[in-house]
């Protein structure tokens, strides 16, 4: 009795010990993740006036980057377009693996800034929406903050209350009933996006995905981060990062159902039906395509540069 009480005593310790601990699967920085991503030259669903280029293609034009643990990708910024002719050469990279329960933390010193641009890290499934869509570090125009949003298939919302920092801008994440829009929650801090992302160095995005949440965290540069986020250790515990910015809880939605097998994509697209759609609002001038096809100098700066991406599960 005593030995069989002590044995489930450990085994409950055992459990609430180790459920927030993960292991490093997988470690990716500068050329290795020429060799663990794809390039796609695919179209853009969402109408950008992008033209993704493959890796050779990428890799010849300078627009993929890669040596010690410098890793860029970014848009051509010299060609003046023709408005008949295809969208700004740019760079869409998928993962070869696929990951259900597990944490990213993404080291990175720049992203992607400049009217028209569409950046995002973020993470889908086949079939969408029904194996959900997770974006981690997405917006347009140079607006800030940060937005991380769910994208999913019908019966899946979040709590208006809930243990998160950011600020919700949208409880139902079925993308059907939401005009594409999911359930989002920006960050406070305003260096989490564009420009002041970059002039502060950049930071680091973190995504926690487990059978009954998701969570997602953001340190700026120089800021508060956790020392196993900061030098990407073989071992984490999520359980020491504080309160995440997004916290999307399994209470009217079953992660399990929702979420299945996702590939990590990192891309840049221009206008299109988000950037496009509120060109002008966000103070850009004139007409999102003609100043992308026109402009090549304003895209300079319309690059990511990524330190290291880490996968634990
Ligand atoms: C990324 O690319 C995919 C496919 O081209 C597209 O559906 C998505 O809208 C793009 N997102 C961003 C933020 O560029
Ligand atoms: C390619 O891009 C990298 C990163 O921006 C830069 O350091 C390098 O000088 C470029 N190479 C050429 C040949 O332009």
């Amino acid at each position: 009795m005593y030995a069989l009480q002590s044995l489930l005593i450990l085994a409950s310790l055992g459990v609430n010990a180790f459920g927030a601990t993960y292991s490093q699967s997988d470690s990716h920085t500068g050329t290795g993740f020429l060799k663990s991503f794809t390039h796609e030259a695919i179209s853009d669903p969402t109408h950008g006036r992008v033209n993704y280029v493959d890796q050779s293609t990428a890799l010849a034009k300078n627009l993929t980057f890669a040596s010690g643990d410098t890793f860029i990708i970014r848009a051509d910024h010299t060609t003046t377009l023709s408005s008949s002719g295809p969208g700004r050469d740019s760079v869409r990279l998928q993962s070869n693996k696929q990951y259900t329960t597990h944490v990213t933390i993404w080291n990175i010193r720049h992203m992607p800034q400049g009217c028209g641009t569409w950046p995002a890290v973020w993470e889908v499934g086949a079939d969408w929406p029904n194996n959900g869509e997770v974006d981690i570090l997405e917006g347009v125009n140079d607006q800030s903050p940060n937005q991380a949003t769910l994208h999913t298939s019908s019966g899946c919302s979040m709590p208006s209350s809930r243990d998160q920092s950011g600020n919700s801008v949208g409880n139902n994440c079925d993308t059907a009933s939401t005009n594409n829009a999911g359930c989002g929650v920006q960050v406070t801090q305003s260096n989490s996006y564009g420009p002041s992302f970059n002039s502060n160095g950049g930071g680091w995005y973190a995504m926690e995905r487990t059978d009954t949440e998701v969570k997602v965290w953001f340190w700026p540069r120089n800021g508060n981060v956790p020392s196993d986020v900061a030098n990407g250790e073989t071992t984490i515990d999520t359980d020491g990062w504080g309160q995440p910015f997004a916290y999307f809880p399994d209470t009217d939605c079953d992660i399990n159902s929702h979420f299945g097998p996702q590939n990590l994509i990192i891309n840049l697209t221009f206008c299109g039906d988000w950037a496009g759609a509120v060109f002008d609002s966000d103070n850009c001038p004139g007409d999102c395509a003609t100043y992308v096809n026109e402009n090549p100098a304003a895209f300079t700066n319309a690059y990511f540069d990524i330190a290291w991406l880490k996968i634990y599960e």
